[in-house]
């Protein structure tokens, strides 16, 4: 057996050092070096010889998976971000803040793959807590049984012991091996008991879902490595204290990413909400001033999002600037455009942008939308209401294209929008079967004819 040495690693950047220091002479974080017990690299292959015969090489056409490989979940909010269910063998992380509602899921699910054999493994709360749980919830799943089990080796042997098709760990910073030194929820033990239960979930076949904490930072603890490791990463988002709850896929080996699913949590459990954009706008007013609707679109589909802005004369030396659910940098970049090309000035203003619902928009196409609920609030003039928009601004204060118009533009028109305003890149050559849309469809050049067209 080949002799154990012992390292320091890093929990924030996973540099190694020789010896213990008080700060870490890679990321200079000061108290993360953990004493790790490694094993040395084999000399030679035979050394380390793995057990595997080796692959042989398949032709892709060959490779084509065979029906039956995916597993829908009958949670259609949940096959949407999994990108058309779950995958045999994969292995899927699912990170949040604590309360956000995780476990709710993973029990709604276990009740959806009825009667497949399912494994919960929990080593955060007791069978009767999860029991109680899942009588509020009124879930009816036979086949799941129940393991308050923390003890790696103990976890991977009743594993091999029930054969499940499907197995939930909750969470895997309550895991832990014997094999290594370190406490409970430290980087060597999340990755390496993650690690493990990875390889268990390819070799005998089964479905793995790793339940994870997100740390105050908003990274899933384990910094990164965890993501690396699985195939899927789905996010959890939303405030504690309000209903709504959107699971992100922010990796996805089997799908496309930054697909959403929404959901509100309810007094039995998570419900789909299977219409987002109505969710969105819905408790919206359309007489006030400082208000947009921007027709985005999260992974495969278009939502109409409501943007809010209010502005109100500064009683600071400095303007604050405060954004909710849209980068802070950007918005700068457009007050600037403002003032600069439209000559609107907010020097003396303070101003706060809001995405409803708790959404969080990063595509370009969204700086219209935040243009004008700010142009608004700052005439203080009410924008159309029934109009939505969607472009990207350049420093000119030109529109520039955005992609997949065509999916905004159905939508809006779907909600019984009777205008959109886009980049006139994107309307030149529109199909004929948009054309005959109940919509007007207004291409604009610059951002000064879109927000006149937006009623400003
Ligand atoms: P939970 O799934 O335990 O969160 P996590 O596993 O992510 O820590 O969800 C806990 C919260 O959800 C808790 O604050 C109560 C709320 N909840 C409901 O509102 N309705 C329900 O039916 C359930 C089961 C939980
Ligand atoms: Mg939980």
């Amino acid at each position: 057996m080949a002799k154990q040495t012992i390292k320091y690693v890093c929990s924030q950047c996973g540099a190694v050092s020789l010896k213990y220091q008080g700060k870490c002479f890679e990321c200079q974080s000061w108290g993360t070096l953990e004493e790790t017990r490694i094993l040395p690299e084999p000399k030679s292959r035979k050394e380390g010889a793995v057990a595997f015969p080796g692959t042989a090489p398949v032709r892709l056409h060959d490779a084509l998976p065979s029906e039956g490989h995916r597993h829908m979940t009958g949670i259609g909010e949940l096959d949407r971000v999994l990108g058309g269910g779950l995958m045999k063998a994969s292995a899927i992380l699912v990170g949040g803040e604590p309360g956000i509602g995780k476990s709710t899921l993973m029990l709604h699910l276990a009740a959806c793959l009825s009667p497949a054999k399912i494994l919960y493994i929990s080593g955060e709360e007791s069978p009767n807590q999860i029991r109680e749980r899942a009588q509020r919830m009124q879930v009816k799943a036979d086949n799941l049984w129940l393991a308050p089990e923390t003890d790696l080796e103990a976890i991977l042997a009743v594993i091999e012991k029930e054969q499940p098709a499907l197995v939930i760990v909750d969470s895997i910073q309550t895991v832990h091996s014997t094999q290594y030194q370190s406490s409970p929820g430290t980087l060597t033990q999340i990755r390496e008991c993650a690690s493990l239960l990875i390889r268990a979930a390819k070799q005998q076949n089964f479905i793995l879902f790793l339940i994870g904490h997100i740390t105050k930072e908003g990274t899933l603890a384990g910094p990164k490595t965890l993501e690396h490791m699985v195939d899927t990463v789905l996010q959890f988002e939303g405030e504690g204290y309000q209903r709504y709850r959107i699971i992100r896929s922010v990796k996805n080996r089997y799908g496309s990413t930054n697909e959403i699913g929404v959901f509100r949590m309810e007094e039995n459990g998570l419900e789909e909400v299977s219409n987002p954009s109505e969710f969105f706008i819905s408790g919206r007013q359309t007489d006030v001033a400082g208000n947009s609707i921007l027709a985005a679109i999260e992974g495969s589909r278009a939502i109409l999002v409501e943007v809010q802005a209010l502005v109100s004369n500064t009683n600071y030396s400095m303007p604050q600037r405060i954004s909710t659910g849209f980068d802070l940098k950007r918005m700068s970049i457009i007050l600037a455009v403002l003032e600069k090309r439209l000559q609107m000035e907010t020097w003396g203003q303070d101003v706060f942008v809001k995405i409803a619902g708790g959404l969080k928009l990063i595509e370009p196409a969204a700086d219209l939308a935040i243009a004008a609920a700010v142009s608004s609030g700052l005439m203080n003039r009410p924008l159309e209401a029934t109009a939505a928009c969607s472009a990207e601004i350049g420093l000119s204060g030109e529109l520039r294209a955005i992609s997949d118009s065509e999916r905004r533009i159905r939508e809006a028109a779907h909600l019984g929008f009777k205008s959109i305003v886009l980049p006139e890149a994107n309307t030149r050559s529109l199909k004929p079967s948009l054309k005959k849309l109940p919509i007007r469809i207004a291409g604009c050049r610059t951002l000064q004819e879109a927000l006149t067209e937006l009623g400003i």
